[in-house]
């Protein structure tokens, strides 16, 4: 596998997105939800970046079913959602690639009435895009290569590294 972020550079830009999201969302009921399974390591990370009194939730949504294919239809388990009327609510994936995954979520957000929906991701895969809506912030923009680690998965493995790799030919 092939390092493409380093720990401490997805470590300094979590709290820098965190300072960001806490700035932006003072005053404000906030409700974070995660996007289960990759974005659990994000959300761990970012929510104690966040220097605000906030509340947690997960959505559980699949689609790559555990291998690297493309994405087929999207499943979502809403069982973990709290009640998010009347908050503002930010939603953490580990990647936007199509975006199929994350407008999915945040159609389903919407018909609970919140306040407002965002996205968060730490990877974008910008020029896959298939969808007419971006996620609000950021960590990296990457190419087009399939990545493990920070919560990213090839078969369900790899998902406790501290970094970021790329998947070559001999890896799968
Ligand atoms: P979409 O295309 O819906 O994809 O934006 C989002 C979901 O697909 C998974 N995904 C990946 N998983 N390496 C992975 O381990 C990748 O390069 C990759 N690209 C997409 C991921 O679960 C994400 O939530």
């Amino acid at each position: 596998m092939k390092r493409l972020i380093e720990a401490a550079d997805i470590q300094s830009k979590v709290s820098e997105l965190g300072r960001r999201i806490a700035d932006e969302y003072r005053g404000r009921p906030l409700t974070v939800i995660g996007v289960l399974t990759g974005g659990v390591v994000l959300v761990s990370d970012l929510i104690r970046s966040i220097d605000l009194p906030l509340r947690v939730g997960m959505i559980h949504a699949s689609s790559y079913r555990g291998k690297a294919t493309s994405p087929g239809d999207i499943t979502l388990d809403v069982e973990l959602l709290p009640d998010i009327r009347d908050r503002h609510v930010l939603v953490v994936d580990d990647i936007f690639d199509t975006g199929r995954t994350l407008a999915a979520v945040i159609d389903h957000i919407r018909t609970a009435n919140p306040c407002s929906v965002r996205g968060a991701v730490l990877l974008w895969k910008e020029r896959r895009r298939e969808i007419d809506w971006e996620p609000h912030y950021f960590g990296f923009k990457i190419p087009d290569v399939f990545v493990v680690g920070y919560g990213l998965d090839y078969n369900d493995e790899h998902r406790s590294l501290p970094y970021v790799a790329a998947l070559e030919e001999g890896d799968f």
